[in-house]
């Protein structure tokens, strides 16, 4: 399978990305990092390594603790959204303090961010030993990585592709215009934009389209359930083995937050888990290369992230500075194959 590295701020919908990443066939899933962002970077750190033993992951899948704070700018959590401790009403992971694996790597870990730098290049070094390159994926604000990039350029050259969930086109949804994981750290986002790696941005243009909707939170408890279910007032049936009762009160949650700051009535977008389902199944997902940058000074429009859509720049077929440096997600198609790999865990 590809070699992926995953950095993530958990945080519900990182949770279902690790989640894919761990089980889905076709990735190797070779370490994670955390960032700040949803919570603060003890939380993530702390709710990466309860995901992974939860969601029982090998155990030499190591988490590395990264940065908590951007680049120039203080710190933004989202309790709203994911809770207090990021993962705010998901029953069933393992709590820290009583689990002595985890105890013991919090311990390790001290409060040293760049634990995360340090493991990517290691994870890439060890890549290039086996004579292949590794994907790197992003599910949070970008600190770790324009902090790794900017430490090892030397490395980006065995970087298959950087995968990351963040922005939109011409929509925002923590400013009129600004996605979260941007705005958090609008700086580190335009640095890794400019790098010679090919890059692939999932918005929320096309996370939005893909909604766990009550009758697919219901056939994740019962899959029988699926083939008969119609979409509304569905009453949820009791869940199968604990890992999918997780899953349900991960969704509950989030689709709880969604609809009282966004309105979705329908059910959440699991924004992150579609990074991992794009490595796995680039096929179900439409992409046009274009210029993307980010708006780093606006008085409305700060981190927003600017797509010319007409190559008005006349950008080149390059990946850094000069080039139209970014395939963007335009549509998923296939959603009941996206549905699908969910439901197969
Ligand atoms: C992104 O922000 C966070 O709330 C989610 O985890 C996701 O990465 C969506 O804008
Ligand atoms: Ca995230």
């Amino acid at each position: 399978g590809k070699r992926v590295w995953l950095d993530c701020d958990p945080g519900h919908d990182d949770a279902t990305a690790i989640l894919l990443a761990i089980h889905i066939p076709g990735i190797r899933l070779v370490g994670i990092s955390t960032v700040h962002g949803n919570t603060d970077a003890g939380n993530t750190f702390k709710n990466a390594l309860r995901c992974l033993y939860a969601f029982g992951a090998d155990p030499s899948i190591l988490v590395h603790r990264g940065v908590s704070s951007p680049l120039l700018k203080a710190a933004k959590h989202d309790p709203e959204i994911h809770g207090f401790d990021g993962l705010g009403g998901v029953e069933g992971l393992p709590s820290a303090d009583d689990h002595p694996v985890i105890r013991n790597q919090l311990e390790k870990s001290e409060s040293s961010g760049l634990r995360a730098v340090e493991g990517i290049a290691k994870a890439v070094k060890d890549a290039m030993r086996n004579v292949e390159k590794i994907t790197v994926v992003s599910t949070g604000p970008m600190t770790n990585i324009a902090l790794f990039v900017s430490v090892y350029p030397d490395l980006l050259d065995s970087i298959e592709e950087f995968v990351f969930m963040g922005g939109g086109v011409g929509q925002g949804n923590r400013s009129s215009v600004a996605e979260y994981n941007i705005l958090c750290d609008p700086e580190a986002a335009q640095i890794v934009l400019n790098v010679t790696v090919k890059k692939i941005m999932v918005p929320i243009n096309v996370t939005h389209t893909a909604i766990v909707t009550r009758s697919i939170h219901a056939s994740l408890l019962d899959p029988q359930q699926a083939q008969t279910s119609s979409s509304s007032n569905l009453p949820l049936p009791q869940p199968k083995t604990p890992l999918r009762r997780t899953l349900s009160t991960l969704i509950s949650f989030f689709a709880s937050s969604y609809e009282s700051t966004f309105g979705f009535k329908d059910g959440p977008p699991l924004h992150d888990a579609l990074t991992i389902a794009y490595v796995a199944r680039p096929d179900l997902f439409k992409c046009t290369r274009h210029r993307v940058d980010i708006e780093l000074t606006g008085t409305h429009t700060s981190g927003e992230t600017v797509v010319d859509l007409f190559n008005y720049r006349r950008c080149d077929e390059t990946w850094g500075r000069a080039g139209k440096n970014c395939l963007v997600a335009e549509q998923l198609d296939g959603h009941d194959d996206a549905t699908a790999i969910l439901l197969a865990i």
